[in-house]
């Protein structure tokens, strides 16, 4: 049995999210059928903002798991521990999810090696089972229980990618920055700018994004935009505060920083 209060992974307050497409009755229905969930975008587009959205719309429980390249199929599962009683089994946060019937979002999964993501292969098909190997138990996924896991298209690797056995468990959403009135509209909820401030943030960030593969290899995220919205919020000037969270942390080529600079002043100069 494990003894983590499951309370804790309530997601208490209504998360705002604003729909983009048809995402919410889309994942709506791959809950419903109990479907493994890949959502797919790139960095700061809110695909974890609408994990969290959809936790708790459907009432579950969510369990996240940043994952990385070190992780091992025992940080996701379990391990025994040593006390002062002897041995101890301690539940990983995966099986912990699928006793409990939690929604368990696996982040950046591409990143954890192959022989540890197989792991998930029994929970996501028809046996929805979990084998604790070293335990010598097999669990049976509570009936709520949900796997999501996301994954940024353009990092991949042919070394570092998912195998298709792997892959084809899960059904896809894709996700990107939103339209302009609708990130304008984020922008303006998450940060509290003005409509016409938040607009003119947005408007460079889209400009900005043409230059994915000409010398950016991201496109400034949502995420940032609203970095910029929060510190002029806070009384940081429009330019200062767009170069702050808009041009630096993208990248240090001398020229691609001017060319974002050139960009801001053009609306805020
Ligand atoms: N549709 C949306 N509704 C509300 N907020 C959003 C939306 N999209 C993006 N955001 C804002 O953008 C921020 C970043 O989103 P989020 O953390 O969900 O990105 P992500 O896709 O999970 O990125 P990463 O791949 O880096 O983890 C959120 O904190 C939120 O402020
Ligand atoms: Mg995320």
């Amino acid at each position: 049995m494990s003894d983590v209060d499951i309370t804790q992974f309530k997601v208490k307050k209504e998360p705002y999210y604003q729909p983009v497409a048809d995402e919410v009755e889309l994942y709506d229905a791959a809950y419903a059928a109990r479907m493994p969930m890949m959502l797919k975008g790139p960095t700061g587009c809110g695909k974890s903002r609408f994990v969290e959205y959809m936790a708790w719309k459907l009432g579950r429980p969510l369990i996240t798991v940043a994952c990385n390249e070190d992780m091992t199929a025992s940080d996701l599962v379990g391990r025994f521990l040593l006390d002062k009683d002897g041995t101890k089994w301690q539940d990983g946060p995966l099986t912990t999810a699928a006793r409990m019937g939690a929604i368990c979002y696996l982040d950046e999964v591409v990143e954890a090696r192959q022989d540890t993501t197989v792991v998930i292969h029994p929970l996501t098909d028809h046996r929805r089972t979990l084998p604790l190997d070293k335990k010598g138990e097999l669990i049976e996924a509570h009936p709520d229980f949900q796997l999501v896991i996301s994954y940024n298209p353009g990092y991949q690797s042919l070394m570092k990618d998912l195998k298709q056995s792997t892959k084809q468990r899960f059904g896809g959403l894709d996700f990107d920055y939103p339209k302009e009135n609708i990130e304008t509209e984020i922008v303006v909820k998450e940060s509290g700018v003005d409509g016409d401030t938040a607009q003119k943030l947005v408007q460079i960030a889209q400009r900005a994004r043409n230059l994915k593969g000409h010398g950016l290899d991201e496109g400034i995220s949502t995420r940032l935009i609203v970095y910029a919205g929060n510190l002029i919020n806070k009384g940081i000037a429009p330019v200062a505060a767009c170069s702050m969270t808009m041009v630096t942390p993208l990248t240090d080529d001398p020229d691609m920083r001017d060319t974002l600079n050139a960009a801001v002043q053009t609306y805020f100069g």
